[in-house]
């Protein structure tokens, strides 16, 4: 994902330095180039061996060092970043940041970068919290640098609060939607339906199905990387969606309806959500209590949102997903023309490494034209580059 670009992670002297370590080694594992600068405080908590091991690169300590190279260092490496991310960064590094100082390797490197700048705070929560901290992270943000916020919970101070660093994956997920980032659907706006609805049976119980709402998800985070503006219906609660878009939590087949129909205006419209087909016809507001015998919830029909959708579509763009189980691409087929779509990705739920939970999928992206793409075995953030390239390609044809 990450091959080609160079990432210069900036190390502070911080408790959580050692998990700069793992931050590293992520960014390694997607195919980055990583330089790590290391303060001289951070070096008290950790030896620069250790990312001299991981990252395979020579680890910059010391403005005053012997140059390895020619190029003054720290505008060499200034240069060569795509991204530059500071984690964890204390409270002093961003002080000096926003104040102009640039007394040592890191300050000096992170002032001559021209490219995006990623800071993951941590420290204790008391200074988290302090005028000035607070004051300095406003700043730099309107100065336009990232931000990743500290985590909450026990420090290393035994204190309880804010403060601790972000997790290294929610780190680099973050990085990477900052280094793969176009403007391709710039000014589009994006609307992804995800996950599985639930269809009340009384106020405890539910009927619903076993979607994950991680290949909408990712659908969402594809669209956001490439500049639209994105909102997600969602039926999960449990996914983080990417920076930037905009989430709307729903329950019922009924609820989706209506936050679909509130956001028609969208240019392209995905509805990877599994849609309950039916919902209980009379819905008790009491816990309905345990009778003698079997018991018979009557269902009735829920709306085809793609189907009306497809009805009514003036400029929009109109993806589908057809989950089956067998004659996969006829069923699809059937199902694009049906719901009038311009795209279907067809998925054979039972084929290995595909279907609700995996984090894999192996689909067939069909086009109302007639052509047909089988895309392999990939991640499901693979299958939503793949998907919204073969839409971009639509759109500007
Ligand atoms: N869909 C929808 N509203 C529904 C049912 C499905 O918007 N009430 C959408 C899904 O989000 C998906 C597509 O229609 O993009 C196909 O869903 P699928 O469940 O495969 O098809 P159905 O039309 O429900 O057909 P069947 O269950 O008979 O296979």
């Amino acid at each position: 994902m990450l091959k080609g670009k160079t990432v210069v992670l900036g190390v502070t002297g911080g408790i959580a330095a050692y998990k700069a370590a793992e931050i590293t080694s992520r960014f390694v594992k997607l195919g980055a180039d990583v330089k790590v600068i290391m303060t001289e405080h951070a070096q008290e908590f950790v030896g620069p061996l250790t990312f001299q091991a991981i990252s395979n690169n020579p680890v910059v300590t010391d403005m005053f060092a012997p140059p390895t190279r020619w190029d003054v260092e720290h505008i060499a490496l200034a240069k060569a970043a795509n991204l530059f991310v500071i984690a964890p960064a204390t409270a002093s590094v961003m002080g000096k940041i926003n104040a102009g100082i640039a007394d040592d390797m890191l300050t000096t490197t992170v002032m001559a970068t021209k490219a995006p700048v990623l800071i993951a705070p941590a420290m204790n929560v008391n200074m988290y919290e302090s005028a000035v901290n607070q004051r300095n992270m406003v700043a730099l943000k309107e100065l336009g640098y990232h931000f990743v916020e500290p985590g909450e919970g026990f420090l290393a101070c035994g204190d309880l609060g804010k403060g601790r660093l972000e997790d290294p994956e929610k780190i680099v997920n973050r990085a990477v939607e900052i280094l793969l980032a176009t403007d391709e659907l710039k000014g589009k706006k994006v609307l992804v339906t995800a996950g599985p609805t639930r269809e009340a049976i009384d106020p405890v119980r539910y009927l619903t199905n076993h979607s994950s709402g991680k290949m909408g998800y990712a659908i969402a985070r594809e669209a956001r990387l490439r500049g639209a503006d994105v909102v997600l219906v969602s039926g999960v609660r449990d996914l983080a969606a990417a920076e930037g878009v905009k989430v709307i939590e729903i329950d019922s087949a009924n609820d989706m309806y209506e936050a679909v129909m509130a956001n028609i205006d969208a240019d392209i419209i995905v509805k990877a959500a599994a849609v309950a087909d039916y919902r209980p016809a009379a819905p008790s507001d009491i816990k309905i209590k345990k009778m003698p015998g079997d018991m018979t919830i009557p269902l009735t029909r829920n709306k085809d949102i793609l189907f009306e959708l497809g009805m009514i579509k003036t400029h929009q763009y109109l993806v589908g997903f057809a989950a089956e189980t067998n004659d996969v691409i006829e069923n699809a087929k059937q199902k694009m023309v049906k719901k009038n779509l311009d795209l279907i990705v067809a998925n054979d739920v039972t084929a290995e490494g595909a279907g609700f939970k995996s984090n894999t999928n192996v689909v067939t992206i069909l086009r109302k034209n007639g052509e047909e793409k089988a895309l392999a075995l990939m991640s499901k953030e693979e299958v939503a580059s793949e998907i919204l390239d073969t839409i971009i390609e639509d759109m500007n044809a």
